[in-house]
């Protein structure tokens, strides 16, 4: 079974003690590619998941500025991004989007740095990776307004049956994390069930999110697998199915130009 982690925060310093043990785990549960997401502690350092893909195989990389941090991102940050986007193991613009429960930044200054990056993400031709909390209907009025040349994917999605249908119909795809574990988020597992396996991924996050029965704990790669059994269960496939789906959905969203270039 071949899985791909879509999104997990590997450069974060719960990883410094046991990083490549982390690595080696997941590669031994099955996962064969993993998405290192570059947003860290924020400008002006773009590139911790970039180190990381250069360092290994199995990792890819995003850079972006999240949402939280869109305060600290002056002009020059943005055209170090679309350097960055030349990287041939860049392979989306991430993660990005609107986050208005901790309102880290003030919400003009995330919804420029949004647009901002939405437009670089269109002339790199990389997919996004969309962060949204507490500001769907900003959001979507966003995406509407900004079209896309490569697509993107709505990480860790937290939404129901409606929000789905309305990311599905924008042409996004829908990543599930371990959220789709516990045992209160029957609306998520209902959002699952319509979305079409060809539009699916899985991700972990990591460290955040630990999938049901580690729950609370540090999360980590090799924890899809728990992840991949459940979205199955939702979607009344085989886990096997479902592994290989999200990983063909993965290559053909993010890796189509990194396989081009090899
Ligand atoms: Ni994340």
């Amino acid at each position: 079974m071949t899985l791909t982690d879509s999104h997990c925060h590997l450069d974060d310093k719960q990883f410094d003690v046991d990083r490549e043990a982390v690595i080696e785990r997941a590669l031994a549960a099955g996962v064969r590619t993993m998405l290192a997401i570059g947003t860290g502690d924020g400008p002006p350092d773009l590139e911790c998941a970039v180190r990381l893909a250069e360092e290994h195989a199995c990792i890819y990389a995003t850079v972006g500025v999240h949402p939280h941090n869109a305060a600290a991102a002056a002009s020059e940050i943005f055209e170090r991004l679309r350097e960055l986007a030349r990287h041939p193991k860049v392979v989306a613009i991430g993660e990005i989007g609107l986050d208005y429960h901790y309102d880290f930044s003030p919400r003009p200054v995330q919804r420029a740095a949004f647009e901002k990056q939405l437009a670089l993400a269109a002339e790199a031709e990389l997919p996004v990776s969309i962060h949204t909390r507490e500001a769907w209907a900003d959001t979507l009025d966003v995406l509407r307004a900004h079209p896309l040349r490569a697509g993107g994917v709505f990480h860790c999605f937290t939404g129901g049956a409606s929000e789905a249908e309305q990311a599905l119909e924008l042409g996004f795809h829908l990543s599930f994390g371990g959220i789709i574990t516990f045992p209160k988020a029957d609306a998520v597992r209902e959002a699952a069930a319509l979305t079409p396996l060809h539009r699916l991924l899985v991700e972990t996050d990591a460290p955040y999110l630990a999938p049901v029965p580690h729950r609370g704990k540090r999360n980590e790669p090799a924890f899809i697998t728990g992840i991949a059994r459940r979205l199955a269960l939702a979607k009344g496939a085989s886990e096997e199915e479902i592994a290989g789906v999200t990983t063909k959905n993965f290559e053909r969203l993010c890796l189509r130009r990194a396989q081009d270039s090899l």
